[in-house]
């Protein structure tokens, strides 16, 4: 298969729509990272995604829509979720008790009776889901178990020949994905951390968040080698050991090759840059002929709670299952 490199403008978003109503798979920007689409209701469009990234059919994906209004007849909103719908449209995900009719194909919730929903903010991404009036199921755009995509580059480099088109709506200006918030009993609990720091939702709640129960972490999404890059990757240290590259975050001396996430030390721009960086590190030690790389400590509030996650993910040894708490 030819994959399409459509660009980021009017033409490029209706050849996109094209795409999807063809049975096709579109991967587009959003402002977390790159999501690989497909008509969420069409079981064959579907499939497609789950073979171009070979993932494990029974992990569900999250359904991105336009626009509330278009909820209604896919789930029900619980009272806390009703709290949380400033955060829309943005890098927030919510498994909702899916509605009977809801019109999706089993495939996207893997038999579960939740749905996960998000309506993203990146004006390409509103654009093309508001022009194909439907909902679109969409994973990360990156070979399963690989590190999300946060350019059309990264795409390129899992993916090309493996999915139908590409809609260009250059970096990802959050660069981590959505923080995924379920509810159990009318609580609202954290399932992933991302791009929405888990203040901002406490404050919106008015209450804490709670930890998911065993059950939920069974998921395969959250496996704790997910978003693995293929060297090894140290967590929490101080400096470079010998045979380590250098990972680093706010000011320290440059002893070992690598790259900085954010030398002010700014957690925003850390998270923007993680994704990438993690590419490039990987790139750095093959290049350099080294085993693995260090990365320094990165404080456990806002959106570092997300970067240390994905960064345990990234360090966890591969093929081991449980979840590493938040
Ligand atoms: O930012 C994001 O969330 C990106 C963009 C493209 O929207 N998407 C993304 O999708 O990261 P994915 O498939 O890589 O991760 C979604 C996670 C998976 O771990 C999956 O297991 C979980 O959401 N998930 C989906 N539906 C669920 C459900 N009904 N219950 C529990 N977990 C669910
Ligand atoms: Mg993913």
């Amino acid at each position: 298969m030819k994959t399409a490199q459509l660009s980021g403008n009017k033409g490029g978003v209706a050849q996109a729509v094209t795409v999807l109503q063809n049975g096709g798979t579109v991967a587009f920007a959003t402002e977390t990272v790159y999501g690989l689409g497909a008509d969420a209701r069409n079981s064959a469009a579907v499939a497609a995604i789950f073979s171009a990234k070979d993932r494990p059919s029974f992990n569900p994906l999250i359904v991105h829509l336009a626009c509330i209004e278009m909820l209604e007849s896919i789930a029900e909103l619980p009272k806390a979720a009703q709290k949380l719908l400033p955060l829309w449209p943005g890098p927030l995900t919510l498994v909702l008790p899916r509605k009977q009719d809801s019109g999706l194909s089993d495939l996207v919730t893997a038999g579960l009776d939740t749905v996960a929903v998000r309506i993203p903010a990146h004006p390409l991404a509103r654009e093309l889901l508001r022009r194909f009036g439907g909902p679109v199921a969409a994973p990360s755009a990156n070979p399963s178990g690989k590190v999300s995509a946060t350019s059309a580059a990264h795409v390129l480099a899992g993916l090309d020949g493996r999915i139908a088109a590409i809609l260009d709506g250059g970096d990802c200006a959050v660069g981590l994905e959505s923080t995924i918030v379920g509810f159990e009993h009318g609580t609202a609990v954290l399932l992933r951390p991302g791009g929405v720091s888990v203040e901002d939702i406490e404050a919106l709640l008015g209450e804490n968040l709670a930890l998911p129960t065993a059950k939920e972490i069974t998921a395969p999404g959250q496996l704790s080698s997910h978003y693995a890059p293929d060297v090894a990757v140290r967590m929490n240290a101080e400096n470079p050991l010998t045979g380590e590259a250098w990972l680093g975050f706010g000011q320290h001396p440059r002893t070992a090759p690598g790259l900085n996430l954010s030398s002010t030390g700014n957690l925003t721009e850390a998270a923007t840059n993680l994704f990438d960086a993690l590419r490039k590190m990987d790139a750095i030690c093959k290049r350099e002929g080294l085993k693995g790389f260090a990365v320094a400590p990165i404080p456990q509030t806002g959106l570092g709670l997300a970067i240390n996650d994905r960064l345990k993910r990234a360090s966890a040894k591969r093929g081991r299952h449980p979840l590493t708490k938040v």
